[in-house]
């Protein structure tokens, strides 16, 4: 199975950059793809949802759940009832590579995207991939912040976030190349992989409109018989903090996913 995978990554890693050319810098991918490196740093970018993602300063790597759910809401925000939208401000937080806030500047007309992150590589990852897909300057703002510390008074109509979620115990179930690889502090969420959330819920009322949504994503395969589920510990969290309403989805996979929230 492992060998299956990596002669797929291969291929693909031949395909996307050397155009099928086994030269030597080739050569030298395929050692790193030994190695056990995600095939996406190798190759230096991926995409998400017609945007070129370029992965040089190593953010998370976009995920297909992710992918889903964000294309699932430029589906909702684009229906002809979402027509009236105006110009919406969206906030992208725990932005990463930038991939959710850039398929809203890129599907999306008159709109504005702030991305926030409070790792410095991000930040960097962010600018160099508005640059890539030709975004405007005056479409997008960056801004370094742990949450929303750093933010001034200042309203968004979408709130797009997609939080570091998983519980520090479940790190045994994770794939070694993410361990060995990815940023750990855009992976574990505490304990329980709630301790970014909460502290998230707790002030995102405070930069909503009022008929503003957020929009976030979770782990729905966190709990057992003893443990509540991350659905059910996010619905005790909305009710604390009193959000209006709510709605939980599922993923591609049949996993609750994200949910939808509502001032
Ligand atoms: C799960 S990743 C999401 C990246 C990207 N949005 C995506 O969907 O691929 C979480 C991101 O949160 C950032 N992060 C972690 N702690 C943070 C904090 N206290 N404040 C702001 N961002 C934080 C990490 O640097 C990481 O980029």
């Amino acid at each position: 199975m492992k060998n299956k995978n990596l002669q797929r990554e291969i291929s693909w890693l031949l395909k996307e950059k050397y155009s099928g050319q086994l030269t030597d810098k080739a050569i030298k991918d395929i050692t790193r793809l030994k190695k056990g490196e995600p095939v996406d740093y190798v190759i230096g970018f991926t995409n998400f949802l017609g945007c070129r993602i370029d992965l040089s300063y190593k953010p998370l790597i976009p995920r297909i759940e992710t992918e889903f759910w964000v294309k699932e809401t430029l589906r909702r925000l684009t229906a002809p009832q979402g027509k009236s939208l105006g110009k919406p401000r969206f906030l992208d937080i725990f932005a990463g590579s930038g991939c959710v806030g850039l398929a809203i500047l890129k599907n999306i007309k008159n709109v504005k995207v702030t991305f926030t992150d409070n790792d410095k590589n991000s930040i960097l990852q962010i600018k160099k991939n508005c640059k890539v897909n030709k975004i405007s300057k005056n479409n997008y703002k960056i801004i370094k912040s742990d949450i929303f510390k750093n933010f001034v008074k200042q309203k968004f109509d979408f709130i797009l976030a997609n939080p570091p979620y998983i519980p520090v115990k479940n790190k045994y179930k994770i794939q070694e190349s993410t361990l060995s690889y990815e940023p750990s502090k855009a992976l574990f969420g505490g304990q329980d992989g709630l301790f970014y959330i909460e502290k998230f819920l707790s002030q995102a009322k405070d930069y909503l409109t009022e008929n503003g949504i957020i929009y976030l994503e979770f782990d729905g395969s966190v709990g057992s018989s003893q443990v509540l589920s991350q659905k059910k510990q996010i619905e005790k969290l909305l009710k604390k903090f009193s959000y209006s309403s709510w709605q939980f989805y599922k993923d591609q996979f049949g996993k609750w996913r994200y949910v939808e929230i509502k001032n």
